[in-house]
């Protein structure tokens, strides 16, 4: 954990280069090469892509002279647990609008990821499962923004223009560690991650894995987000009849999980359920069904989340 918020002020503000670890994986052709972008080093808990997604709208924040950032998530998000962490280091308040009004008057089944959010300053709002659906609702919004008009609102999963726009770090370190890479492959939940690196890449394949089931009402935001004409890009779900979202938004299957579990060992490092595990059981099975052209080199975008390995993400 940094311990200054000039320490990670620092961080923030300039992307630590993470490391592109070359992979070992049986199914790689003969002229494929694999390698996995390292982007769950970056920070303890603002980690990963959460890291590029809040960066710039912290700035935002600050220019903007809000007293605090207002966000929205799940009881196991990645998100509420970096937005947390961020706003306690560069002195900004935080609420979180949390989803499940029933866990207001019920601490002890509280997350690890709320109890650690509360413990890093963020007041946390439970608002009914039914009212959580409207996090995007203007009319709503407005009647937040006028209840805390000094905060500075992020959507959930911190993803918006900024967050998009910011993930372009990440394709700059990786095009000065591999300048001749032909894919890149990440998880998917809002697509802003996706719509990032597919903007910051237009002569590159960037291919997202969708963690959740029925994806494709997402298309419409990522081509607003990279724009209309941009055909670098596609959101996968599955190839052949093998479905990679493993039942749905935080389920897994045995084979998912026996694929995590190797590829970490043979690698040597953590992978967590709910993101960084589908997309590499859809690389093995993108593979093995011999869907990337013969001489790829091939990316693997390691979006961080490991907060989440013990329970659930988002
Ligand atoms: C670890 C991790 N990877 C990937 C994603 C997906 O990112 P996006 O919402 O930008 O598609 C998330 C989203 O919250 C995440 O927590």
């Amino acid at each position: 954990m940094y311990q200054t918020p000039l320490e990670t002020n620092k961080v923030l503000t300039k992307p630590p280069l993470t490391p592109l670890q070359p992979v070992y994986w049986a199914g790689l052709g003969t002229y494929q090469q694999a390698w996995i972008k390292r982007d769950d080093l970056n920070h303890p808990v603002i980690q990963g892509n959460k890291w590029h997604k809040l960066r710039f709208n912290i700035v935002a924040a600050q220019q903007a002279g809000c007293a605090g950032l207002l966000t929205f998530g799940g009881a196991y998000s990645n998100h509420i647990a970096a937005t947390a962490t961020a706003a306690l280091a560069f002195n900004l308040k935080s609420i979180g609008i949390i989803r499940g009004d029933e866990l207001a008057n019920q601490q002890q089944a509280w997350s690890p990821t709320l109890n650690q959010a509360e413990l890093q300053g963020m007041a946390l709002h439970f608002v009914s499962r039914q009212q959580y659906r409207y996090r995007h609702d203007p009319e709503w919004l407005a009647q937040l923004h006028s209840q805390y008009p000094d905060y500075y609102f992020i959507p959930e999963g911190g993803s918006n223009d900024l967050a998009v726009s910011a993930m372009s770090d990440v394709v700059q370190q990786i095009n000065q560690q591999c300048p001749d890479w032909t894919h890149l492959v990440c998880a998917v939940g809002t697509g802003a991650t996706l719509a990032g690196l597919a903007k910051a890449a237009p002569d590159k394949q960037i291919w997202g894995i969708a963690s959740l089931k029925q994806a494709e009402y997402l298309i419409p935001q990522i081509k607003a987000w990279i724009g209309q004409h941009q055909t670098n890009w596609r959101l996968l779900s599955q190839a052949g009849k093998v479905a990679f979202h493993g039942g749905g938004y935080g389920k897994t299957t045995l084979e998912i999980m026996a694929t995590q579990q190797s590829f970490e060992q043979t690698h040597k490092l953590q992978l967590e359920p709910i993101y960084t595990a589908k997309l590499i059981y859809a690389f093995d099975t993108l593979l093995q069904q011999a869907c990337f052209p013969e001489q790829s080199r091939i990316i693997l975008y390691h979006s961080g989340g490991l907060q989440g390995r013990t329970s659930g993400s988002n």
